[in-house]
């Protein structure tokens, strides 16, 4: 890989899931993709995959760990000398026993889902800054749009990170900041869930939806569009129904 005129993309959580698809969809359509996750060989099996095309270089990254970012900002500046396109989307989802709350549960999923992409943000300004067109995609979720049940930490992280994006992109103008908020998609992360998710996207299809969004630099990325429209609707509600509302469908869920 060599610093050329290709797009130079750093994808976080790409062992898995989202994260997965959505490097070896950049890889294909010609960036030249980062790869940053812990687990070492499920990175290594992504760069082998034909998709890849030997455009994904895999990094060791866990992004809670000042000295894991520091040394990943020093090899994306040996190797390339710029970042084109930052993609956090590494990202957790622990649900709350709101009766017998874990403090230590909201503090890992604060941690992971905001302060530890403010850290990436931060650390990796001087190299986005060296692009001629620099840009952001943050990973959040449609998850902050309505009050669902035991979502206490992960929606609120996400309700963190979508207006961390906004405001962001208000005090960066020279940066390209893309807020891209996923309906439920089928990964790992969600084989946990036992309750049902409408309108549920595969990896690949997300992932699809969110290479356009990147390409064409959208400002911001919200999807599935019936899962959008039925959320919008809910929060035309007067507050008191919509809560109601709530917690019916927590009721129905249990
Ligand atoms: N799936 C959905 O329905 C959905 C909906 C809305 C938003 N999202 C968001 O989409 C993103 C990706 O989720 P997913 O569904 O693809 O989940 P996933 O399959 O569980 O993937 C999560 C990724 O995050 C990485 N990760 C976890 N902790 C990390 C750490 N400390 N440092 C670096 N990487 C770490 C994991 O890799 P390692 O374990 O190898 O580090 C993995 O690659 C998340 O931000 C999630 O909140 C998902």
């Amino acid at each position: 890989m060599t610093a050329d005129r290709t797009t130079v993309t750093l994808v976080t959580g790409a062992s898995s899931g989202l994260g997965r698809a959505l490097a070896l969809k950049l890889a294909a359509a010609g960036h030249w993709v980062v790869a940053c996750a812990r687990n070492q060989g499920a990175l290594w099996q992504l760069a082998e995959e034909p998709q890849a095309q030997g455009r994904i270089l895999p990094v060791v990254l866990d992004i809670t760990e000042s000295a894991h970012i520091a040394a990943a900002v020093a090899m994306v500046q040996q190797r390339f000398a710029r970042l084109d396109t930052l993609v956090l989307n590494a990202g957790t989802c622990e649900y709350v026993d709101a009766a017998a709350p874990d403090l230590a549960l909201f503090e890992r999923v604060m941690q992971l889902n905001f302060h530890a992409q403010v850290a990436m943000v931060a650390a990796f300004q001087p190299l986005l800054q060296q692009s001629a067109q620099p840009q952001v995609a943050i990973v959040s979720s449609l998850a902050h749009l309505f009050p669902f049940s035991r979502n206490q930490a992960y929606g609120a992280s996400k309700a963190a990170l979508s207006y961390y994006a906004d405001s962001l992109r208000v005090d960066l103008p020279w940066l390209h900041v893309l807020l891209i908020e996923p309906g439920f998609v089928d990964t790992p992360l969600t084989a946990q869930n036992n309750f049902d998710m409408p309108f549920l996207l595969t990896a690949d299809d997300a992932a699809a939806r969110m290479t356009t969004a990147i390409t064409q630099r959208q400002l911001r990325c919200r999807f599935p569009r019936r899962l959008v429209a039925s959320l919008n609707l809910l929060r035309l509600l007067p507050y008191r129904i919509r809560q109601k509302v709530a917690a019916k469908l927590a009721g129905a869920s249990r």
